[in-house]
């Protein structure tokens, strides 16, 4: 593997970011500063990237498993994991969503930062232009995740979903609901240009 091109931090954390990989940004550390993991609990990080969420997530979970289905970003993680001391707890996977879990896996808590900008079909023809890019509306990702996400969690479980106010929060909270979950904004960060980050909370069983 090349050498990394940045290094960015959280708290006493660090992470090397290699080409191809979405570099942290204000979504990532809204989401890192709202990430509440209790002691034990089995967590999904979908679209790990550098593997800032599942690495943060690892220091209180009882185990992690990483997705991402860019395979530099699987790599980086995976490093990023043995540079912070938490490798023995997270499992690293290259496959798009839920595609490569056993259907009998459930998890307490499942996060998802999302690709969640409008975007045309060149964005999405490179691996870092699929870390934003959300299909013409923007709501591909985020959609074909909540149709599923139900499935993968364990009676009690509690989804993290990170998108922005450019591609519908209400729709999202909508779509849950008709899910069955209970959905509601957990964090906001308002961006120039209109946008705000938002941070949306699922829970089952309720
Ligand atoms: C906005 S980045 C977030 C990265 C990291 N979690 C963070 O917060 O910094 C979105 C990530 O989702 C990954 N991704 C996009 N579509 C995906 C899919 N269908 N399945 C799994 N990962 C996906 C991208 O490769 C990228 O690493």
């Amino acid at each position: 593997m090349p050498y990394p091109t940045k290094r960015t931090y959280f708290g006493d954390y660090v992470f090397n970011i290699y080409e191809d990989v979405y570099e942290p940004a204000e979504d990532s550390f809204l989401f890192a500063e709202n990430l509440d993991v209790k002691e034990g609990e089995q967590v999904l990080d979908v679209g790990t990237g550098c593997g800032m969420l599942g690495i943060l997530a690892a220091k209180k979970a009882g185990g992690v498993v990483a997705v991402d289905l860019n395979p530099y970003a699987i790599r980086c993680a995976r490093e990023n994991s043995a540079l912070n001391g938490v490798r023995s707890k997270i499992d690293f996977v290259q496959a798009s969503l839920f595609t490569a879990l056993n259907t009998t896996v459930a998890f307490d808590l499942i996060l998802f930062n999302a690709p969640y900008l409008p975007s045309d079909e060149s964005e999405a023809a490179s691996w870092i232009g699929r870390a934003w890019a959300g299909g013409a509306n923007g709501r591909e990702v985020v959609d074909c995740f909540i149709s599923e996400v139900p499935l993968r969690l364990k009676p009690r479980g509690r989804v993290l979903l990170m998108q922005s106010t450019l591609t519908g929060v209400e729709e999202t909270l909508r779509k849950f609901g008709a899910q069955g979950l209970k959905a509601s904004v957990k964090a906001e960060r308002k961006l120039p240009f209109f946008e705000t980050l938002t941070l949306i909370e699922a829970k089952a069983g309720l």
